[in-house]
């Protein structure tokens, strides 16, 4: 068992405890309890999780309230379920003495998260994640949200879990497009914060495509620590937290072009790749750098390349319409050195010109 305490200084109340295992679902809930114990408690799942043995195993023979997403996936991610699961925690006569608890991928993990943010003007939530994106990424940090009918986490809260408990035995029975998508957060963890944490990855993709779960706990010690500390410097994302958005400037422009048929680790994966080729044109790297990166993504078998479909100019268009964009234009995220993130002027999302994005994206 790895654990890591992530704690905000600027939000004291706020810090909680991140435990990492193989198998340990099954022997969660004494110490929910015994951490808990005071609190009515809900689950909040989907029909995958439940089907893949999940959620019986977390429960046990226990009977406890739990509301199972359906369809399970993105277009569940929207206020209509954060209101039918409301509703259901009322029908059963829950109050503010509840603890949600998010078992499943980001999809729960944001659902859930919010729905505990704003029940009965808030309540706490454990996030026990169940893929590669969830363990990686949102359930550290404290984003939660669901889309609109127009734009993705249009409503949303910083909502931060009060435990997270990462079973990485349970990633075994997920997809295996999902599974190498989700690893590319990893990718960008090492690349952003941790060269040894690359070296690894390069060293273990192997075994951890097999899932064998000791390299699977480490991997995600490492994403929670490096996540966990950049989320403790800037809770509220003013400015180091923007370095979590390596390659996501373009993956995001890539993944909205593709009507959303690649997964978002696959459009960050050809981010990455745009990325690299910026640093290499702006004096930051050498090709033999960005070579390294594309190995480990090739292995991934994420794409490293644009689809033929997407034009250079549709993804302009999306870049400038990009949530963070000032005057129409974004900053973006670059390494000076792998583990080492470029700034200028002490900010971590620098300019880089129109002209030099539009001419990566021809190359790419
Ligand atoms: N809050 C944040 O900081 C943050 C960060 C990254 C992503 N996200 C959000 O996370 C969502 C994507 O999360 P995701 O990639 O985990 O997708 P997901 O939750 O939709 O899970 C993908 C699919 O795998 C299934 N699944 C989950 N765990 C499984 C398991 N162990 N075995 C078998 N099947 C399983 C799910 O039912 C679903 O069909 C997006 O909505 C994204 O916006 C949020
Ligand atoms: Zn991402």
């Amino acid at each position: 068992m790895l654990e890591h305490e992530v704690k905000i200084p600027a939000m004291p109340e706020t810090g909680y405890q991140i435990r990492i295992g193989a198998d340990i679902l099954g022997s969660l809930w004494p110490e929910i309890e015994s951490s808990f114990g005071k609190l009515n408690k809900f689950i909040v799942t989907d029909e995958n999780l439940v089907s893949a043995g999940h959620l019986e195993k977390l429960t046990g023979q226990r009977n406890i309230p739990t509301y199972v997403i359906k369809p399970a996936g993105e277009t569940s991610k929207h206020i209509n379920t954060v209101i039918s699961i409301i509703e259901a925690m009322e029908k059963v006569k829950l109050g503010r003495d509840t603890l949600i608890l998010a078992l499943g991928g980001g999809t729960v993990g944001d659902i859930a998260g919010f729905a505990a943010a704003i029940f009965k003007r808030g309540v706490p939530v454990i996030q026990i994640p169940t893929t590669t994106v969830s363990q990686a990424d949102s359930a550290v940090g404290g984003k939660t949200g669901v889309d609109s009918s127009i734009s993705k986490n249009a409503f949303g809260a910083f909502w931060h879990p009060a435990a997270v408990y990462i079973d990485v035995a349970t990633l075994v029975t997920l997809d295996e497009r999902q599974f190498r998508a989700g690893l590319v957060e990893s990718v960008k963890h090492a690349i952003i914060a941790d060269a040894r944490y690359f070296d690894f990855l390069e060293t273990n993709l192997d075994s951890i495509l097999q899932r064998k779960t000791d390299v699977l706990e480490t991997i995600a010690y490492k994403n929670c620590r490096i996540k966990g500390e950049v989320v403790e410097v800037d809770p509220l994302e003013k400015n180091q937290r923007r370095m979590l958005n390596y390659g996501h400037t373009i993956g995001h422009a890539v993944e909205a072009a593709s009507g959303f048929e690649l997964l978002h680790g696959e459009a960050v994966a050809i981010g990455i790749i745009a990325a690299g080729m910026i640093e290499i044109e702006m004096g930051l790297s050498q090709p033999q750098r960005l070579e390294r990166i594309r190995r480990i993504l090739e292995k991934l078998e994420v794409p490293v390349k644009l689809p033929g479909n997407l034009a250079e100019n549709q993804l302009i268009e999306i870049i400038k319409h990009d949530k963070k964009a000032v005057d129409k234009w974004p900053r973006f995220v670059l390494v000076s050195d792998i583990g080492r993130v470029y700034s200028q002027n002490g900010q971590f999302a620098v300019e880089v010109s129109r002209e030099l994005v539009e001419k990566i994206l021809k190359q790419l």
